[in-house]
């Protein structure tokens, strides 16, 4: 039953200046899910996303590690391109906002916007920090909360009252960048005003969200709306607004214009027009494409009100509808990292298999605005009870039979009644199944998925082919052939959330391209593909050493920072090739040499060096430091000492003048020099000749 729909669906584009996250996964693999659904049931669909590379806390963070932005956003790239890739999220556009396109894009919109009168400028009081010569974010600014009173509350709100303010009335305001404290001054803005299409976006909230979201949202329709600031003051990383020097567009209005960028460099491509995929200025027709955004709720206010508003005075087709989804909450709490359970893409990459958390998160996910909770012993078993125990056991016990004691060749299931019938409940399910991933219930489609396995595991017992597999041959290569349809039919059903998986199934049955309509046809006569593994059991243990790697704070340390980068490295470790064609990191800005005459660098003899408890990346050193005493120093080095003893006795330079650091193992007093990349390559510095402990190194 082919479709012919066009449709374009987007995922909210990540900041650059982060790791993705399993939070994040929560969207990226819903609208993976849906994609693939559209692809399969032949829809034209492309799928486009971006790295929201603008904005203060990108600056800021290139700043502090000496690189150009430039270089932060294209590092970030890569490793979201990774992580992504690795999870089996299948992007057509995964693009940047810091593009031409964007910059045009964005240009075309504010020129319209302004053209509309719907532009007006203000002057608005800020704070600006002097030491750092900028104008402070909400988020780059903590101090009293102006209601009740609570010490350390960012710029926009308080988190013990739930207030919203100014940034101006916090008290004892401080920077969050230098410690300062900034002072109110004036600044022009530039306001896009809602007021004068505030009954367009009244009639459109309804038609184009769901009711939850837009009664919230028509809650401020009762005031007049407040017009929204988008410009930011120079220094900022973004795009200069043209005719306003020195101001910027705020990164929340260049982001989402990123969605139509990031297509429009699919269409140049793939010889394909941007009007037709994403219209601006025509009437609507049957060509129409339909436009959909998965969002989380934290950003309704800008896709369900901004940005209809922005491409409505544009004249660009607004969203055929945003799609909503809650948080992921991990046992049941917020994530959190003393407990481990923030946890990066990467670091359940390192322990679990990505089919796994698809399976979870789709079994999970009922296309509401409900939070989700990844309960991670329930992850461990349903994993291992359906997918592997329901569905994978069909496959492993049915082909494997064959292979062994039937040379591997199905039967023809021509007349054979109760096997055609199964086939035909199986074949029967995929309507209901389709509905449910049409309106993202993907909860819905696997519990139908596993109520259809548990049928064909009740034909497969009650025939008992391992019995009469020694009696009667032929009547056994029936009951395994519809065994293993009945698993290809499933197989084909779960192929939008375990695409890999079905990879690896279609491969058995000699194929190579399924759609939803692949369930129609049988498989017989022929020789089975060999029987390779499909998916295999998770252990608790797996998700213990996750969140035991989680639980490690990068931030807490310089040292461990390193760690998290040589963990990243981890699927190639060591080799002196490799190395040769690593990237070396840019030069951090100059130091002057009083700054550097400020670091007191000294010999330490190794005392003794051990492993720490549950910390598969630090080493605990205890060193005899001369005159200043003994010192404590826990290094992120453990990837490149398996034996830590054999550091025993060694001399090595450490910075003896470094404020101690509290960790979550013990307090750190000092840092070791390590030349390279731990875990990877190099080792700790020592001098070469003996020299006695606490000697200043120059
Ligand atoms: O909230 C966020 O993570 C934003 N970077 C999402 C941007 S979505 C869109 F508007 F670009
Ligand atoms: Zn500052």
């Amino acid at each position: 039953m082919a479709e012919n729909r066009k449709i374009v669906v987007t995922s909210a584009l990540p900041y650059a200046n982060g790791d993705i996250h399993l939070g994040h996964l929560v969207e990226y693999l819903q609208t993976d899910f849906w994609v693939r659904f559209q692809k399969m049931r032949g829809n034209r669909c492309v799928y486009v996303c971006a790295d929201d590379t603008h904005g203060t806390p990108v600056m800021i963070r290139a700043r502090n590690e000496g690189i150009t932005p430039e270089e932060l956003i294209a590092r970030s790239h890569a490793m979201h391109m990774r992580d992504f890739t690795d999870f089996e999220v299948a992007f057509d556009s995964y693009y940047t906002t810091n593009s031409p396109e964007n910059r045009e894009l964005s240009e075309r919109i504010f020129a319209a916007m302004e053209k509309s009168g719907a532009v007006t400028t203000r002057t608005a009081p800020q704070l600006w920090c002097e030491k750092c010569g900028m104008f402070l974010p909400d988020r780059f600014v903590k101090g009293v909360c102006p209601k009740c009173g609570a010490e350390g509350q960012y710029g926009d709100s308080c988190d013990k009252c739930g207030s919203t303010y100014a940034a101006e009335e916090l008290g004892s305001p401080k920077c969050t960048v230098c410690g300062g404290t900034p002072a109110v001054k004036d600044s022009e803005h530039i306001y896009f005003e809602l007021e004068p299409f505030k009954e367009y976006l009244r009639k459109w909230l309804p038609e184009h969200t769901t009711s939850d979201v837009s009664n919230k949202l028509l809650e401020w329709f009762n005031e007049p709306l407040r017009g929204w600031c988008i410009s930011r003051d120079a220094p900022y990383f973004g795009f200069e607004i043209p005719g306003h020097p020195g101001k910027f567009f705020y990164v929340w209005v260049d982001a989402p214009i990123g969605y139509i960028a990031s297509l429009a460099n699919w269409c140049r491509k793939n010889g394909e027009r941007i009007e037709d995929w994403w219209p601006c200025g025509g009437a609507q027709s049957a060509e129409t494409p339909e436009i959909y955004h998965f969002i989380g709720k934290d950003i309704i206010r800008f896709h369900c009100l901004f940005w209809p508003g922005m491409l409505h005075v544009a004249g660009f087709q607004t969203p055929s509808k945003v799609f909503v989804h809650g948080f992921l909450t991990v046992n049941g709490e917020k994530m959190s990292k003393s407990k481990g359970t923030f946890i990066n893409a990467r670091t359940y990459l390192d322990h679990l298999p990505a089919t796994a958390l698809r399976y979870y998160y789709a079994a999970k996910l009922g296309g509401n605005t409900d939070d989700m909770d990844l309960n991670l012993s329930d992850f461990v078993q349903r994993v291992n009870s359906d997918l592997v125990g329901k569905v994978t056991n069909i496959a492993s016990r049915a082909a494997q039979m064959l292979q062994k004691k039937l040379d591997g060749t199905l039967a023809v299931l021509a007349g054979h009644d109760e096997e055609l019938a199964l086939l035909g409940k199986l074949r029967d399910g995929g309507a209901s199944i389709a509905r449910h991933y049409e309106d993202r219930r993907f909860n819905q489609a696997v519990v139908e998925i596993c109520r259809l396995a548990d049928a064909a595991n009740e034909y497969f017992d009650r025939k008992e082919p391992w019995k009469t597999v020694k009696t009667d041959a032929e009547a056994t290569r029936v009951t395994l052939t519809a065994a293993l349809n009945a698993f290809r039919i499933l197989a084909i059903y779960l192929k939008p959330i375990l695409p890999a998986y079905a990879d690896r199934a279609m491969k058995l049955f000699g194929e190579t391209a399924w759609t939803w309509d692949s369930r129609d046809t049988t498989v017989e006569g022929i020789a089975l593909g060999t029987y390779e593994y499909l998916a295999s059991r998770i252990d608790a243990k797996q998700v213990e050493a996750m969140v035991a790697a989680a639980t490690e704070k990068p931030a807490e340390s310089g040292e461990v920072a390193h760690e998290s980068r040589a963990s990243k490295n981890k699927a190639k470790k060591g080799g002196a090739a490799e190395c040769e064609g690593a990237p070396v990191p840019p030069l951090k800005p100059e130091v002057a040499f009083a700054d550097f005459e400020k670091l007191d660098l000294r010999v330490g003899k190794v005392l003794s060096c051990e492993t720490v408890p549950k910390s598969s990346k630090l080493l605990k050193f205890e060193l005899d430091a001369g005159s200043l005493g003994k010192r404590t120093i826990f290094s992120g080095i453990r990837g490149t000492y398996a034996e830590p003893s054999e550091l025993v006795g060694k001399e090595v330079l450490f910075v003896a003048n470094l404020a101690p650091r509290k960790m979550s193992v013990g307090v750190s007093e000092g840092m070791i020099l390590y030349a390279g990349e731990p875990g990877k390559n190099g080792g700790v510095l020592e001098p070469l000749d003996g020299v006695p402990a606490g000697t200043p190194a120059t």
